[in-house]
């Protein structure tokens, strides 16, 4: 069989799963937890970043995707991830759920050889890298990867649509890095129903506390996420174009500008949608950060 057939099928495979049983699932069962592992180590696409082929950019293309301000943090979020994710996995006892995790820490250390491919291949410099020390609490760790993947990915789906729609890059640098982007919807696909499975088979007491905890992580997750937007601010005032860190933030600056905040907003929310559609119904979709993104959509026009 040809090499193209062979990826189209693979990235066929990555978008479309559903589990052959029919019938109902109960959130926080054993069939859920073997339905959600099965999901992602079913559907993972086994392409390899050495050999992904770069297409040769224009001038123009190439000024603007070595100017965007995202490689350092990409590559550095992608590092960070892999190994919070790793080191969750360790503290798992079941087989299922840590190979299901192994292989979602690997693919965060996938897209980080992808990223470190395509800045190789484009001549871009990155500051030096920083070490990735595993996260004290390993829950955390894990916690705060993949809510914050959820809020990340909703914003870069609908900014990867932009940037393909306006041409603002190439189509064969879009498509190439298209499987990335999916990946991050099956690992927040993954994550929200882990979670969901997660509270359900905590002991009663344990809830309360981790409630708290879950909160915690979010108020960190947007404090972070603020800082940085307010990083960008001053950068852009001082005229500053060092490497930021957040791909939300600098990239709507960068390919976002030409649409209106209500209109981005849709975008995501029909992306999101899109991307999570091939998926058997029966796991839950990532629903909080859509649903603020409805209602500050009810606020803008
Ligand atoms: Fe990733
Ligand atoms: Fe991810």
């Amino acid at each position: 069989m040809s090499d193209v057939l062979l990826q189209g099928q693979a990235d066929h495979a990555m978008r479309n799963w559903s589990h052959p049983d029919p019938g109902h699932i109960k959130i926080g069962s054993r069939a859920h937890l073997e339905m959600f592992c099965d999901m992602l180590l079913e559907t993972h696409n086994p392409y390899k970043p050495a050999v992904i082929d770069w297409p040769a950019l224009s001038p123009d293309a190439l000024e603007r995707v070595t100017s965007l301000p995202i490689w350092d943090m990409a590559v550095q979020k992608e590092g960070s991830a892999s190994i919070s994710v790793e080191t969750f996995a360790k503290t798992i006892d079941d087989p299922l759920l840590r190979r299901a995790l192994e292989m979602d820490g690997n693919e965060e250390l996938r897209h980080k050889a992808v990223l470190s491919k395509l800045v190789e291949a484009y001549g871009i410099t990155l500051s030096p890298e920083p070490d990735y020390p595993p996260p004290t609490d390993p829950e955390w760790g894990w916690m705060a990867i993949g809510y914050g993947e959820c809020i990340d990915s909703f914003f870069a789906f609908g900014l990867f649509e932009v940037a393909r729609r306006s041409g603002y890059f190439p189509p064969e640098l879009v498509e190439t890095f298209e499987p990335v982007i999916q990946e991050e919807g099956r690992h927040i696909l993954f994550f929200v129903n882990w979670a969901a499975w997660y509270r359900r088979n905590m002991p009663w007491w344990r809830r309360p506390w981790f409630a708290l905890k879950t909160a915690a992580v979010w108020v960190h997750l947007v404090r972070e996420r603020i800082g940085i937007a307010k990083g960008v601010d001053k950068d852009a005032v001082a005229g500053d174009a060092k490497q930021d860190t957040n791909f939300t933030v600098s990239g709507t600056g960068a390919v976002g500008d030409a649409l209106g905040l209500a209109q981005m907003i849709d975008l995501c929310l029909e992306e999101n949608a899109r991307r999570m559609a091939g998926y058997d119904t029966r796991l839950l979709r990532p629903r909080i950060v859509p649903f603020l993104a409805r209602v500050v959509r009810k606020f803008v026009r």
